[in-house]
């Protein structure tokens, strides 16, 4: 998908230039970097990351790269598998929620500022404040131990999982075996202590020796300061970080170069000004469509439930939208607010999607703000105002009671309308935590109930008319016709 150099591309992607988040004020042609950097916010949310995460990682990593002398090409290929290097943690979520039975978001994120290759008191305490953390005392404690006596082959499986699933989603999107490995031996040590093959020294790829440094200075900078980022590298030094690396991280940050500007609201901007010059990549309609294609996966992997959630949707409002007879560029416009339109949702934890009783409120206002998630990613992408509104509408209601915003009509536009009704479909139609799937009479007596205070009338009858038609398209063939994989998925009719 993505051109081995840049070459002339034909139906490149353009966008308003007076953006305020266009690189260069002027330039109006999308970039794959545009792209990419926002969308790696929606992966700092599942890495228990705030915002941003991945974006000051690859800046880091692109001056430790830029200062060894890395040749053009590989910074590339560098550059977006710092990007990526989080592509596979929706993937292994599920799992870890079940051995920790506890929040493992919050375990994703602390994790990254503990030593867990050493026994001893840090690894204690980030166990008992990570594991069955709601449990009964004896429940706990037998949990705590069940996880201390297998901790080691759940630590290689669950970043087996991650690197494996990383990796396949950076070839899907067309980017080079480079890219794909640096992904894959993120979590590699120097001294052989990594997973998922415990390779040592410069068996280690050297992107991913530079992206496991590059990550862990951004997460000690961020959560304590420049030195202490530092001084945890020199510690680190020929056990987790290759000790060549480590000097240029001492020489770039004596010279005030490493963290510089880190801190700023324009660190999207400056990531895609990093990109190397004489290999960008302008966007091309097919790139984005195999983008949001591979994105769509990453967030139906966070959980059993919601598996092939995002392409149901797509596959229900392309029916409807093209039964009320929408335009193809309509069509695709809604495929991919579709496919997009739960990526705040890797915000919310495993233990909330996947609790098999109702809802607190508490946990229930979590789910209530992925749709904001949603829209905080996707507006990040230059042009994609319209789109960003749409996806991060799919929760409202006619009547102004669904949420995040509480709109109503009048600030529900058509492809609102469908996504909405799509979503609720899906939704039903899958089997959840408590309760099995629903067949479609049943679902549309359900949706037919909600009335059209809550749903547009239209948006429900071309749903059921193509449900209905015997000799009409039905969602799985339509699925197939544009490319991705069918199925109908859900929970309630919320996530
Ligand atoms: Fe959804
Ligand atoms: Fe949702």
């Amino acid at each position: 998908m993505l051109p081995r150099a840049p070459e002339a591309p034909t139906n490149v992607l353009t966008f308003d230039p007076s953006s305020p988040l266009s690189s260069t004020g002027t330039a109006s042609v999308l970039r794959v970097s545009q792209i990419m950097s926002a969308l790696s916010y929606a992966l700092d949310l599942t890495e228990g990351q705030p915002m941003g995460h991945s974006v000051r990682a690859c800046i880091i990593g692109m001056r430790i790269a830029k200062h060894i002398g890395l040749p053009v090409q590989d910074q590339s290929d560098l550059y977006y598998a710092l990007l990526l290097k989080d592509a596979g943690c929706s993937s292994n979520a599920s799992r870890l929620f079940h051995i920790l039975n506890a929040d493992e978001i919050r375990a994703k994120g602390d994790v990254k500022t503990t030593d867990w290759t050493r026994v001893g008191w840090e690894s204690l305490q980030y166990a008992i404040s990570h594991v069955a953390t709601g449990a009964p005392f004896l429940e706990r404690i037998r949990t705590l131990l069940r996880v201390a006596a297998t901790q080691q082959r759940d630590s290689c499986e669950l970043v087996k999982i991650r690197c494996e699933r990383g990796s396949s989603v950076a070839r899907s999107m067309g980017f080079s075996e480079n890219v794909a490995l640096a992904i894959f031996s993120l979590d590699e040590h120097w001294n052989g202590g990594g997973y998922p093959d415990g390779l040592r020294g410069k068996q280690v790829p050297l992107f991913s020796r530079i992206m496991n440094l590059s990550q862990t200075l951004e997460v000690f900078w961020a959560n304590r300061e420049a030195e202490a980022a530092v001084d945890v590298a020199c510690q680190r030094s020929g056990r987790w970080f290759d000790p060549d690396l480590v000097k240029a991280v001492e020489s770039l940050h004596q010279a005030g170069a490493l963290f510089a500007n880190l801190g700023t609201e324009k660190v999207l901007q400056d990531v895609v000004a990093l990109e190397p010059e004489e290999r960008q990549f302008p966007a091309t309609e097919g790139m984005l469509d195999g983008i949001c294609a591979a994105f769509a996966e990453v967030i139906d992997a966070k959980s059993p439930f919601t598996y092939r959630h995002s392409t149901g949707v797509a596959n229900a409002a392309i029916a409807i939208g093209q039964e009320l007879d929408m335009n193809p560029q309509a069509i695709t416009f809604l495929r991919r607010a579709a496919l997009l339109h739960d990526i705040g949702k890797l915000s919310v934890s495993n233990s909330i999607l996947e609790k098999p009783g109702k809802l607190t409120d508490g946990e229930f206002s979590v789910v209530k703000k992925h749709p904001y998630f949603t829209f905080e990613i996707l507006r990040r992408i230059p042009g994609f105002g319209e789109l960003s509104e749409i996806a991060a509408s799919h929760h409202e209601k006619l009547d102004g009671s669904g949420y995040f915003r509480g709109y109503g009509a009048e600030q529900m536009s058509l492809p609102a309308r469908i996504l909405v009704v799509a979503d609720i479909y899906d939704a039903l139609a899958a089997k959840r935590p408590y309760r099995d799937a629903m067949p479609f009479e049943k679902v549309l007596g359900i949706m037919q109930s909600e009335g059209t205070q809550k749903l547009d009338a239209r948006c429900l009858d071309a749903l059921i008319t193509v449900q209905r038609q015997s000799s009409g398209p039905d969602l799985k063939e339509l699925a197939q016709a544009v490319n991705h994989p069918v199925i109908t998925i859900p929970k309630e009719t919320l996530v």
